[in-house]
Formats: C-alpha cells, structure tokens, sequence
C-alpha cells in the first residue's frame, strides 16, 4: 500500500511507516491544499498530514483510494470529520502526547507577558538600560492572582496544574464538570461571564469548532477587567482578532500573549505594535520530545487504520464499528 506524508516530520514517524508502506514524503514549500492535495493522494491508502492542510468537505470527496487522515496534531478542525466518517475515512489525531509541552508554552507566554520579558530583552539587546530604577518596567503579580481557564481539557488542566504553584484560585468553563480537578485543585466551574468579570488570567483550552470560533469578542472583552492578561495557546479563530485589536488600543485589558493566530501563519498587522503583546509562531507542541511522540503516535494510528485494528488514538470511531474491510 502506498501512503503520503504532507510535510517534513520527524523521522521516528516516517520509519515507522516505512515498515509497513511505500511512503512518499511532500518536499514543496507551500502546504498542499485543494486540488494539489487531491492530486497528490491519487492511489494512496493514507496520509499522514498536519494541520495547513485543509481536508475541506470538497477535498475529501474526490478522495478515492484514502482510507485514513492521520493528523499530526491534536486538534482537526482543519479536517471536515462529517464527511469523512460519511465516506468510510478513518480520522485520528495526537492526544495526550502533547499536553504538558503545550501547557508549559501557556506559562512561558502568561509570564512573559506580565513580567514584560521581552520589552526587557529588547532594552538589554541594544543597550537602552539605564540602571536600576524602582519605577522601571513594573509588571503584573502572578501569585494569588486569580486564572480563568476557558476548557478544561487535556490541556486546560495541565495548565490549572501549574497555576496551583502560584498559589491561584482558578475558575473554569468546560462542557461538563471536572469533578476531579475541583476537588484537586479547588477548581470552580463558572458560566464565562463570571469567568472574565473576575480572572486576572485568561487562558484558551478549547477546540475550534463553531460554538467556539470569535469566542472572545467586543462583548467579552468589554466584560474583562482592564488589569487581566489574554493567553490564546488554542486557535487563532477562537478571539476575533479586530475586536483584541480594539481592546488593547482602548486598554479595556492589559494585555496578550499569543500563540495561535486567525489568519496564520500572518498574526493582525496591528498586534506587532503593542509592547503588552507577546506573540509566538504556534510552538506549543514544539519540544524535540514532544514532536517526535507526536510523529509516531501519528504513523501509529495511520498504521493500525491500515491494518483494520483499533487505533490509539480515533476522532471518528464509528467508521471502524461500520467497516466490513
Ligand atoms: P481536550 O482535552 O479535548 O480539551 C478541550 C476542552 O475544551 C474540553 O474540556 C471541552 O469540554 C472544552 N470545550 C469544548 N467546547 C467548549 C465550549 N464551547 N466552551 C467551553 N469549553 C469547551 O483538548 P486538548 O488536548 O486540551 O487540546 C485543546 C486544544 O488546544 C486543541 O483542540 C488544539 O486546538 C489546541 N492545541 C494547540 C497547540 C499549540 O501548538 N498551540 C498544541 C496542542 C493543542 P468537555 O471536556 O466538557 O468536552
Ligand atoms: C497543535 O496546534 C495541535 O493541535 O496539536
């Protein structure tokens, strides 16, 4: 069987499938997409892909030999899984293997935002300190400060976690409550509204998905104190980027460290003027450990598709039930 890879990815995931398939590799620059990523996944049995590539409903249905999409990530709101599962397509992602690295990424940003780090390294950089001062460069306290953890996921409490470290009282939103993290961590479930009235700390947990997409808005950030910090490690498409824009020019908050952009890989034009604005291009997995996990647990599940087994780790398990191969 053949198989495809779309992008260069650490090697313990193509030697994997080596074993098994005749693997082909993308070598361009540009993320395939549309009918270039069609074209390419003719006479294959899956693909290996990450998540620039967008298996759109029309993408998927001039699939015809693909019988699994194995993202190497854990979220796949790039891959229109209805559709998928409609056809018979196996979709898996990478759960679990990512989350402390993604987690320990939020920290970074949430202190390198409120301790002004990089305004700091910029000063040191070209030589502009002018010696200690006991007005210079003041930053938000984190300790005692209160978080709020918009889902609390995988992810969301591998954050919580940490912030318990600091001593934070941490409010939460997820779907359904984490019985476990309250009694831990002494979590509290709160409707949204409550959560930005009252965090000084807000950090992004959830998937994309439609309920989620500009989630953050003009309204919700009218709603924020002026003093609270915005940590996105999510997706981009979860905050309206206009409307943060707005909110950081009117310091309706104070400010924002971001991972995840809607329009990726450009962040808002804007966003690279504010010095309360720390910006990283989508590291949160990006450990050395951490992305070779992710590259086997990948081949793994694209593997295990192939072979008609129960993969570690299925977005669509109902196809595997319904499948007669
Ligand atoms: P997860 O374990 O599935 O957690 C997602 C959480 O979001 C769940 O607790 C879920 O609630 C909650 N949720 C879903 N819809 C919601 C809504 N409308 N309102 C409030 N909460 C909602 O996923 P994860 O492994 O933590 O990953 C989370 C996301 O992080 C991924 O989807 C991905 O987009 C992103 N991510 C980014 C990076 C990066 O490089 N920056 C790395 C890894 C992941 P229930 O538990 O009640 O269902
Ligand atoms: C990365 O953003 C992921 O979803 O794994």
């Amino acid at each position: 069987m053949r198989v495809f890879v779309t992008w260069r990815i650490p090697e313990i995931g193509i030697q994997l499938l080596r074993q098994h398939f005749d693997v082909t590799v993308y070598t361009g620059d540009e993320p395939l997409n549309g009918t270039a990523l069609v074209n390419h996944l003719k006479g294959m049995a899956g693909v290996l892909a990450i998540f620039h590539n967008r298996f759109t409903a029309d993408v998927i249905e001039q699939l015809t030999t693909v019988r699994v999409i194995a993202n190497m990530a854990v979220g796949y709101d790039n891959i229109d899984v209805a559709t998928a599962t409609r056809k018979g397509i196996c979709v898996t992602n990478t759960p679990g293997v990512l989350t402390e690295a993604t987690a320990d990424l939020t920290w970074a940003l949430l202190l390198a935002v409120s301790r002004r780090i990089v305004e700091g390294h910029q000063i040191m950089a070209t030589d502009n300190f002018p010696g200690w001062d006991p007005l210079y460069l003041l930053g938000a306290e984190i300790y005692g400060k209160t978080i709020g953890i918009v889902g609390m996921g995988r992810i969301g409490s591998a954050v919580a976690r940490r912030a318990s470290a600091w001593n934070m009282p941490i409010l939460y939103t997820s779907r359904s409550p984490k019985p476990t993290i309250e009694q831990k961590l002494g979590a509290r479930r709160v409707s949204l509204e409550e959560l930005v009235h009252n965090a000084d700390f807000i950090s992004i947990h959830t998937p994309l998905t439609p309920e989620t997409h500009h989630l953050f808005n003009t309204n919700i950030f009218r709603q924020m104190k002026p003093t609270a910090y915005l940590i996105n490690t999510a997706r981009g498409p979860i905050v309206d980027e206009n409307a943060l824009v707005t909110a950081l020019r009117n310091h309706w908050i104070a400010g924002a460290a971001l991972d995840v952009f809607e329009n990726e890989p450009h962040p808002h034009p804007a966003l690279k003027n504010f010095p309360n604005v720390v910006m990283t291009p989508h590291i949160g997995s990006a450990t050395v450990e951490t992305r070779n996990r992710m590259a086997e647990l990948a081949a793994q599940n694209l593997i295990a598709c192939l072979q008609g087994k129960q993969p570690p780790a299925i977005v669509n398990p109902e196809v595997l039930l319904n499948d007669n191969r």
